[in-house]
């Protein structure tokens, strides 16, 4: 469910409808929905109501502009945080640090001082020596380092291989058979307050039973580990839950979701935690794009848009689905291939296409683009970096600029040593 619908023929977001926001802030632009975001926010919240004492981290990953990170901390989430740069977006955003969670298979040293000095709360060992480094760090520094061991419990997730983490030749978590003789060595170091494991097996997950199995393998972890006489506070068992991209895709809710956690987990006496990302961004996001020309093709005609792989890099690295919609459709229907100005071949959306018929000027959609879209934009071909608007009922703001080209030229040099052009 999400809040993009036609009004008068006209796509809208919330109240505003994106013809305006083209208007006013040019193609390509991402859109988003303050208020899909609060919904699945809620939704997802609700489906977890017979845990108890849940600790929720949104993934900021999958969108972290400060200031949809911002909707979310008033929605009452943490954050799950990869590197120093998301750290402070997520305390730029406001979320206390004791609400965050430090994941990450290459923290380095520096980022591992200064999430101790920030005071994150918890911080997801990726291997021994992480463990015995952030130790040190804290000891050093009179702190106890909030932590839990992420194990890899060598489960398929069935997801696409480039987002699947939680098989066992993965670079992630540390063997499971192996963390009970870590976790000895670890728990009791001075600088370190091991309380629990985590798991993340993979996104765009679509199969709960997958998701079953691991946290089955975890559980009894949990019980070997007590059984060896360590203090188990916490669990995190990561996020991964899929989103509809395309009619037909079937996938579990929340609430499905919910319901197995409470199951597998029934009796385990700990705090569960969360790291949902792309189940709250993913609906509550489009790329809007301008038709720059229709160009004849051998089988199908080429809808070449103004967006490209730099602005949405899903469908050329991980043949992503993501439907395209005419903003303001004709009723006409047309098959066609999407691709963008990108000068390479993989800089296509779509191939045999049946889409709304689409003519040079026109504005689309790529919808579902809320999750890992921005994010992972580039400047490639010397393109501006893509805008954010997040729109709230009838307003919306432009919550990150275009960067320019330009802008981007004005941050390289030539160095002196070379001839600064022609004489
Ligand atoms: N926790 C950890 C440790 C993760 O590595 C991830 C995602 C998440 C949570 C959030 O997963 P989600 O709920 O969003 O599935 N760029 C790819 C997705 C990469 C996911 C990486 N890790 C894509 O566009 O499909």
């Amino acid at each position: 469910m999400n809040h993009f619908d036609y009004r008068d023929g006209i796509l809208h977001c919330e109240d505003v409808p994106l013809t305006r926001i083209a208007d006013e802030v040019g193609t390509p632009v991402y859109v988003y929905s303050t208020a899909t975001f609060r919904r699945h926010a809620q939704v997802f919240r609700d489906g977890l109501k017979d845990l108890g004492r849940v600790h929720l981290a949104y993934a900021i990953k999958a969108n972290p502009n400060v200031a949809v990170l911002r909707v979310l901390a008033e929605e009452g989430y943490g954050a799950d945080v990869v590197s120093g740069g998301e750290m402070a977006r997520a305390l730029a955003a406001g979320i206390p640090a004791a609400d965050i969670v430090f994941s990450g298979v290459g923290k380095t040293r520096a980022e591992l001082s200064r999430g101790l000095d920030e005071g994150i709360g918890q911080f997801n060992l990726e291997l021994e020596e992480e463990g015995a480094v952030l130790a040190q760090i804290a000891h050093a520094k009179g702190r106890r380092a909030p932590a839990v061991l992420r194990v890899n419990p060598d489960v398929d997730a069935g997801t696409h291989a480039k987002i699947s983490t939680g098989r066992a030749e993965n670079k992630f978590g540390v063997p499971i058979d192996q963390a009970p003789a870590m976790f000895d060595r670890l728990a009791p170091l001075d600088g370190l307050d091991l309380r629990g494991v985590a798991c993340h097996i993979g996104s765009q997950l679509a199969d709960l039973s997958r998701l079953e199995e691991a946290y089955r393998r975890i559980g009894q972890l949990v019980a070997d580990l007590r059984a060896a006489g360590h203090t188990i506070t916490r669990v995190d068992l990561g996020g991964g839950l899929g989103v509809p991209y395309k009619a037909g895709d079937v996938l579990p809710s929340p609430a499905d979701y919910g319901a197995m956690v409470a199951r597998v987990t029934e009796g385990w006496d700990v705090e569960l935690m969360f790291e949902p990302g792309r189940v709250i961004a993913g609906n509550a996001g489009v790329l809007l794009t301008e038709v720059i020309w229709v160009k004849p093709g051998v089988t199908n005609p080429y809808v070449i848009v103004d967006a490209a792989m730099n602005d949405l890099a899903r469908p050329a690295l991980y043949d992503a689905w993501h439907d395209f919609d005419a903003v303001a459709p004709s009723g006409e229907r047309m098959t066609a291939n999407i691709a963008g100005p990108v000068c390479e071949s993989g800089d296509t959306f779509a191939m045999g296409r049946d889409i709304d018929a689409v003519k040079s000027g026109d504005l689309a959609v790529f919808r579902t683009a809320g999750a890992y879209g921005a994010t992972m934009a580039s400047t490639y071909n010397s393109r501006a970096l893509v805008p954010e608007v997040l729109v709230d009922g009838d307003r919306f703001a432009v919550v990150a600029d275009r960067i320019a080209a330009e802008t981007i030229l004005a941050a390289e040099r030539v160095p002196e040593w070379l001839t600064p052009g022609r004489a």
